[in-house]
């Protein structure tokens, strides 16, 4: 039986591996998503069989359906834009269920020696040796602080990003100072509970701080940095799971907590590429706390034009090239079929069409490829930021999909502005640009957008499926 455990993790392992790798393709993503899904259904299995002697089968039974009927219901129900707080709220239970492994198995030890906080006189090292010895204890201590920290702090990304709780940054005076202290007192608690884990109340103090700690890292984070924060706690999620592993000694933990920890860490890195920020600046600046909707940018001058679809055809009619650039707003409108639609008319009136794809635009990683991919718009015609801006300048038309921050001008041009030296896709090079909104409201960062004044321009306001689609009728129309 034992080896037949062990060759089922092997199996689950390798299937994670390359299920994650096919992942980073929308042509083998949804596959790769099977793969894993599938490496985790065997891996469950062989976990439970190999503890079936000690556990009640019915409780693993009932908790598998009551889990697998909330993941159903919520893959059913929850709308794709909000997909980015069912993410976070992923890794919140993650890291929660790392801190009740940690938890359990510094509790069953307790118990066995009436530990708590009235204790009994108790040898410390008689105790250690119980919860496995002093790396035990240290991963305890691990697994209890990173899924408490993960916890708490995607809770309140997932409050932020439904807009439960500002999506401003939550600054106050000595907020740097506080925050040293907690991390002090964890790291102090760290030592003692590795030395002398009989202490009950510093494993509860412990407990505490690391929601302290999830909570103040990340009400100081707002706007714009969002994204990092996200990838940051998925990667926080996998390295609590890490940590569980190594409590309960489960080799496929530890191996899939690492993957999810290492992936969650290069895609914070690729997040923070993307917005031209340091790690450190993100978690430490607090992203535009300055308040005001310019949030200390120059203040725009001029005034924004409208156009209306049918004019707007007679400039698309004429164009040679169109760079479509989506934003969150396509999302929420559900855009991408229209979208597909009219980039076919455009190519089929002999124009080149090209989708132009921000790394943060939306809402979560890869937003865009998703929608466009499920639009099966081919995958060749999507183009990366860094590919499209040198040539933005002979581009006919620019038209710009409920995308707001990750086209605004004040990045490039604006040094007071907070998003300043974020790369951003330069819709305002191109000849003439459109953008499709329903107002001049400003995006998920809250600052104000020089590109709808300028002087080639054109706001076409409404939502962005009825003004596509009404563009595609103009193209339908003189084709009749
Ligand atoms: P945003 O800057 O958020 O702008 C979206 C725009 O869409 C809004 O200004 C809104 O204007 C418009 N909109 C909303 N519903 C619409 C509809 N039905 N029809 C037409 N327009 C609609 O989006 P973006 O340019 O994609 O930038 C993404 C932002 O989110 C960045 O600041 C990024 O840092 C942040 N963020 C990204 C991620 C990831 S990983 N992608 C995660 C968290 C946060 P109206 O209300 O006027 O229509």
């Amino acid at each position: 039986m034992i080896y037949l455990i062990v060759v089922a993790y092997i199996v689950s392992a390798i299937m994670f591996v390359f299920g994650l790798k096919m992942l980073g393709r929308a042509t083998t993503a949804r596959r790769g998503n099977g793969l894993s899904s599938l490496g985790m259904l065997i891996a469950v299995m062989a976990t439970v069989l190999s503890i079936i002697d000690s556990i009640r089968v019915e409780w693993v039974v009932l908790a598998a359906v009551i889990g697998a009927g909330i993941g159903v219901a919520a893959s059913r129900l929850v709308k794709m834009t909000a997909m980015p707080e069912m993410v976070a709220l992923f890794n919140g239970f993650g890291g929660l269920a790392s801190l009740l492994v940690g938890w359990g198995t510094f509790q069953a030890a307790a118990d066995r020696f009436g530990v708590g906080f009235q204790t009994q006189a108790v040898d410390p090292a008689q105790f250690t040796q119980a919860l496995g010895g002093g790396f035990s204890a240290a991963t305890i201590y691990l697994a209890i602080l990173i899924g408490g920290v993960t916890f708490t702090g995607s809770i309140i990304a997932w409050g932020k990003l439904s807009e439960v709780v500002t999506s401003r940054p939550v600054l106050f005076p000595l907020q740097q100072v506080v925050n040293a202290l907690v991390l002090l007192a964890i790291v102090a608690g760290g030592v003692w509970f590795t030395v002398a884990p009989d202490q009950y109340w510093i494993a509860v103090a412990v407990t505490g701080l690391a929601f302290v700690l999830g909570i103040m890292a990340v009400i100081a984070i707002g706007g714009a940095d969002m994204p990092v924060v996200i990838s940051l706690l998925n990667s926080y999620s996998g390295l609590a799971a890490c940590a569980a592993g190594f409590v309960i000694s489960n080799n496929l933990l530890i191996i899939t907590g690492a993957l999810v920890g290492a992936s969650g860490i290069v895609l914070t890195s690729i997040m923070c590429k993307a917005m031209n920020r340091s790690l450190t600046n993100v978690l430490f600046s607090g992203f535009g706390a300055g308040g005001g909707t310019t949030a200390g940018g120059k203040g725009i001058q001029g005034e924004a034009k409208s156009m209306s679809t049918e004019d707007a055809y007679y400039i698309l009619e004429a164009a040679r090239s169109v760079i479509v650039i989506p934003g969150y707003g396509m999302a929420v409108a559900q855009a991408q079929h229209a979208v597909r639609e009219l980039g076919d008319l455009l190519e089929h009136n002999g124009a080149e069409v090209k989708y132009a794809i921000h790394p943060v635009a939306g809402r979560m990683p890869g937003h865009m490829n998703v929608l466009l991919a499920e639009a099966n718009v081919p995958y060749e015609q999507l183009a990366e930021m860094d590919d499209v801006n040198p040539t933005m300048e002979t581009v006919d038309v620019a038209i710009v999909i409920g995308a707001n921050d990750v086209v605004n001008p004040a990045a490039r041009e604006d040094e007071g502005s907070p998003i300043y030296g974020m790369p951003i896709i330069n819709a305002d090079s191109a000849r003439t640009c459109f953008v499709l909104k329903r107002s001049m409201a400003s995006g998920f960062a809250g600052i104000d957008n020089p590109l709808f004044f300028k002087d080639n321009s054109y706001m076409i306001f409404g939502d962005a499926k009825a003004t596509v689609e009404s563009m595609a009728g103009e193209f339908k129309e003189s084709a009749a």
